[in-house]
């Protein structure tokens, strides 16, 4: 019994220190969705404009669909702007004003987003996903909820607020039967992975915003989000042909969806680093007990 002895006794001592150590890294980690206060009005506009091989007009020369054969994009139908309308006052007017330009019954500009020339497409993501009508105002970034309106009542209330002022994109039908998944990958690891995380999980950006898990996203919403860049999301427009949106867009409901795990424990997906430490810990700490144990015996 010497003093490697009495020193390797210690050990569990020093482990438990170490755990006690890396409380607040897990704190933090376990924080990084967390947020508060004020959200500032969303005033990007949105200009996609469409660049296709498809191209339908309707007879006052407006484009009602295009597209190619890796995505088409639809026009609502201008037969629904009264029920669109009639939905819009019900359930988006007291925020975003009677003209859908983000002034509201008392006046006050500029509260609240102004949702003319957004395009069909911004306006039936923030309904399909949830987002709208916001139920907590006090939130930095309306958060994905069950969908308070119907797909068809998104539609007509689009095709309302479209009426106001034409515009693009319109809502997309991805074909993802000649998408590319491999492509898609490496794309996806290109022009999302810095925010969305490589394995989809999201993860915490400036200001109490966060980037929101891509798991269980339905497709078409996820073209939707590349090409209209809700909030702090870029919109991907013309740096990403059609093509290239669909092969992300199969990738993110694919392989994000039943990630590959190449070995070892989930760890939520942390990445190298965490892994690395938790790895570290665990494995220092079985090293230890193994001189523990050969120490004792000596
Ligand atoms: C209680 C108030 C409130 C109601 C009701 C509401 N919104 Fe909003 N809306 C907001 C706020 C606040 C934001 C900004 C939130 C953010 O950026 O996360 C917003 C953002 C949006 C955006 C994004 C604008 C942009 O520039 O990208 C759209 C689109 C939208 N709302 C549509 C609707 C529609 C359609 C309805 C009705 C179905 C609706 N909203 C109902 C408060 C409201
Ligand atoms: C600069 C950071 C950033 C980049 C880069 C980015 N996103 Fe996002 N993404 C966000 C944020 C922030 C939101 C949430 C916006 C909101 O809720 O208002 C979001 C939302 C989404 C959503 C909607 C998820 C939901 O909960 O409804 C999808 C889908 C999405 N992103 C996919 C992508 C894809 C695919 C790419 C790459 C082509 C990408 N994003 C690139 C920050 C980013």
């Amino acid at each position: 019994m010497g003093v490697t002895s009495t020193l390797l006794r210690r050990v569990p001592l020093l482990l438990a220190a170490g755990l006690v150590a890396s409380a607040p890294l897990l704190l933090f980690v376990g924080s990084a969705n967390a947020n508060n206060l004020n959200p500032p009005p969303t005033t990007r506009k949105n200009a996609g404009t469409p660049n296709s091989t498809i191209v339908v007009k309707n007879k006052a020369g407006v484009v009602i669909k295009y597209g190619n054969k890796y995505i088409t994009y639809k026009a609502p139908s201008s037969k629904l702007d009264t029920l669109g309308r009639a939905l819009f006052l019900e359930n988006c007017a007291s925020c975003h004003g009677t003209e859908a330009d983000g002034v509201p019954a008392n006046g006050t500009s500029g509260a609240y987003p102004d949702l003319v020339g957004l395009g069909p497409a911004t306006i039936d993501f923030w309904i399909d996903s949830g987002r709208m009508p916001a139920k907590d105002l006090a939130a930095v970034e309306a958060p994905r909820r069950v969908p308070a309106l119907t797909p068809a009542q998104a539609v007509a209330i689009a095709a309302w607020v479209n009426s106001l002022s034409a515009s693009y994109p319109d809502i997309p039908t991805p074909h993802l039967k000649n998408a590319n998944v491999a492509e898609g990958a490496a794309l996806y690891a290109l022009n999302c992975a810095a925010c969305h995380t490589i394995e989809g999980d999201g993860d915490a950006l400036a200001e109490s915003t966060f980037s929101p898990s891509l798991r269980h996203i339905p497709a078409f919403q996820v073209v939707e989000a590349i090409r209209t860049g809700p909030a702090n999301m870029p919109r991907f427009t013309g740096n990403l042909s059609d093509q290239q949106v669909s092969d992300i867009t199969k990738y993110v409901t694919t392989e994000i969806e039943h990630p590959n795990n190449p070995g070892g424990l989930g760890l939520g997906g942390l990445g190298p680093v965490a892994e690395g430490f938790v790895g570290l810990l665990i494995g220092l700490g079985l090293l230890m007990l193994i001189c523990y144990w050969i120490g004792d015996r000596s």
